[in-house]
């Protein structure tokens, strides 16, 4: 089969390689039917992320069609239509148990990390019971791509993390996939106002169509003061930081008003200050998470019913042979304007 391998810092090709084999009682292989990049895998392709090695088949995103099932699969048949989640669960562990599946002892973060990925023509999908979800039948399989990472990312670790009450204040910082992912999903609370901040006008009036109240662009340095004219000098009741860089951490820090939470959802590489001198009397709370996935069934749901219409997330589609175009349009997003590439079955 073809798949996209991670090749060392900045360097990955697409190569033959052997269809996956089940490997343990719980494994599904899947055929893939649709792939898409996630900011991580340039995070990877960076070099940032020392548990993916070279050699490795990139992705953890994607919706395809059952192959075949180890012996202790009880969930899924061959040929049902599943989603795969980004994080793999055993759903026996301490973690797991907890609702943690992110910290999950045999599982977490692990597709396109530290065993292959979704972007190739088949992926071994260890404890598949308890990883996969079966689609609903009549279902917009495109659309539900958008479920197997970026909306349960903003769900969980901005929304869900940050608190957001009805008629509460909410900056997001950061308007790529997951900072739109949060917006979107941010809108189930009905909070008063939401004002995306990003440096990219593209991305700010996507978040403008996407339900976003207010828009600062901080390329000027001035976005504190922006703002706080925005909400008569009183800053934020929510913070989400969607970037992963020093800078818009400490934006979070400046913008949040008395009782408030910063909610992380960045990955980040380098040291960020915290400013307890300015925050110790503030009353604020500081969240940080990997996203565990665990709200798959509650946005599966809200997905099909058209609560939330994912599909917008979707700028570019691409064939699998075109994967290297694919990342290329991803990587460039400022100039391409993309957002979410979906990448096909031949
Ligand atoms: N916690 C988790 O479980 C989890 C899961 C998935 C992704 N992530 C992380 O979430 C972050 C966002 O992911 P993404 O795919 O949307 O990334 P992205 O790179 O597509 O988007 C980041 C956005 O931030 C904007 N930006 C950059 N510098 C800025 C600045 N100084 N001020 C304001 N805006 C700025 C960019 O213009 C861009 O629109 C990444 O760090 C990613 O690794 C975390
Ligand atoms: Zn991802
Ligand atoms: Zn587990």
């Amino acid at each position: 089969m073809k798949a996209l391998i991670y090749k060392g810092p900045n360097a990955k090709a697409i190569e033959e390689r052997p269809k996956p084999e089940i490997g343990a009682p719980g494994d599904a292989i899947v055929r893939m039917l649709k792939t898409t990049i996630c900011g991580t895998d340039l995070h990877i392709l960076k070099g940032d992320v020392a548990s993916c090695q070279p050699g490795r088949i990139l992705g953890h995103e994607g919706v395809g069609v059952i192959d075949s099932v180890g012996a202790a699969v009880t969930a899924f048949h061959k040929d049902d239509h599943v989603l795969i989640s980004c994080v793999t669960a055993c759903a026996k562990c301490e973690y797991c148990r907890r609702g943690m599946y992110s910290h999950c002892l045999t599982g977490g973060w692990i597709l396109g990390n530290s065993i292959d990925g979704t972007q190739a023509e088949y992926v071994r999908i260890p404890h598949a019971d308890s990883s996969l979800y079966l689609i609903p039948s009549g279902a917009d399989e495109e659309a539900l791509v958008m479920l197997s990472d970026i909306l349960p990312t903003g769900f969980e670790c901005g929304v869900l993390n940050g608190k957001i009450t009805p008629g509460a204040t909410v900056a997001i910082v950061g308007a790529g996939p997951i900072g739109l992912a949060t917006l979107l999903t941010a809108q189930f609370y009905s909070p008063a106002q939401i004002i995306m901040i990003d440096l990219d006008n593209n991305r700010l009036a996507v978040a403008k169509r996407f339900g976003a109240t207010d828009t600062i662009n901080s390329g000027d340095g001035h976005a504190k003061e922006a703002l706080m004219r925005l909400t008569n000098n009183r800053g934020v009741d929510t913070a989400i930081e969607a970037v992963g860089i020093p800078a818009t951490f400490e934006l979070c820090q400046q913008i949040i008003a008395a009782g408030g939470t910063i909610a992380n959802i960045g990955v980040h590489g380098v040291p960020v200050s915290l400013h307890l001198e300015q925050l110790w009397d503030r009353n604020i709370s500081i969240t940080t998470r990997l996203v565990d996935t665990v709200s798959m069934p509650v946005l599966l749901k809200s997905l099909s019913t058209g609560k939330i219409d994912a599909s917008q997330l979707i700028t570019h589609h691409f064939k699998f042979a075109q994967m290297l175009e694919a990342y290329d349009t991803f990587a460039h997003a400022a100039e391409t304007k993309s957002l979410k590439v979906i990448i096909e079955a031949d």
